[in-house]
């Protein structure tokens, strides 16, 4: 079991929780910030009953604050912080011609917003310390354009991807290592929640390995990546999409 403590975004549901949970089992100190508290204080009970090992944090991704406030709030409680996953996100799937102003900079503020203040706050912590690592949670629809999600939301995820690399120039040589995981559709609630079950048949079918992805390796590599032994991982983008985009 390690001492190390990692905050992870967007961690009350979906992936961010099964990340979580395995930094977590992993033998981290979770730190599990959303803007669904509850939800996430919830999971940081099961987590952890006497708030020892796991502790949600209320964060609103979109707010620079939000992060230096979690920041302070886990230094206050724990000498050091070693890892942060900028997972959290969201989109709302509008045809391209129709995203309005709104809609554009909401699903601009949550995916994208959201690692350039992660990166900035944690990774100017991380510097300071001389070590610490850096995971965004990207998506192949910031590779390919997307199919079912919006071009807002894959122009974010395309900016994340891009985030990672100049962050990942810009700290490196302080100790910081900065990458990105770009899945594919994974096997997990939202994606059954918003493909109608005919399309979702006809999704899965399209993938060349057949089946949707799993969370748990999505949050296997955040791990890896996450580990004293990833120093030499850097500025990368992990693709884990079944075959669906090679490059
Ligand atoms: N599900 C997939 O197939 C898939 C594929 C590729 C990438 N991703 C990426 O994985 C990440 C997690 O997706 P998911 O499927 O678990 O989604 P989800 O909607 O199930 O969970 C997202 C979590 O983020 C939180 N969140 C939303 N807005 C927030 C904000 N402003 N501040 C803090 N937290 C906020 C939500 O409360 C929720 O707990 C996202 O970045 C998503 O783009 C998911």
């Amino acid at each position: 079991m390690s001492n190390k403590v990692v905050l992870v975004t967007g961690a009350a549901r979906g992936l961010g929780a099964v990340i979580a949970r395995r930094f977590h089992a992993a033998g981290y100190n979770v730190a599990l910030g959303d803007v669904s508290f509850d939800a996430a204080a919830t999971l940081a009970h099961q987590l952890s009953s006497d708030g020892e090992t796991a502790v949600a944090i209320k964060l609103d991704v979109a707010l620079k604050r939000d992060f230096e406030n979690a920041r302070d709030a886990l230094l206050a409680r724990r000498s050091t912080i070693d890892a942060i996953v900028n997972n959290a996100g969201a989109s709302k799937v509008v045809p391209v011609m129709e995203i309005t102003a709104e809609q554009f900079d909401q699903v601009i503020d949550v995916n994208l917003r959201s690692v350039l203040f992660g990166c900035q706050i944690f990774g100017q912590y991380f510097a300071d310390r001389g070590v610490g690592r850096i995971v965004n949670i990207a998506s192949l629809a910031g590779q390919n354009g997307g199919s079912a999600t919006g071009a807002h939301y894959a122009a974010a995820k395309g900016g994340a991807i891009t985030l990672t690399k100049v962050f990942a120039r810009d700290l490196a040589s302080r100790g910081v290592t900065v990458n990105a995981i770009s899945p594919g559709p994974l096997d997990l609630p939202i994606v059954h929640e918003s493909v109608p079950a005919d399309r979702l048949k006809q999704l899965i079918a399209g993938i060349p390995v057949g089946k949707l992805g799993s969370a748990d390796y999505i949050a296997d590599v955040a791990v890896l990546l996450a580990s004293a032994g990833a120093y030499f991982a850097n500025g990368a983008c992990w693709d884990v999409n079944g075959g669906l985009f090679m490059r």
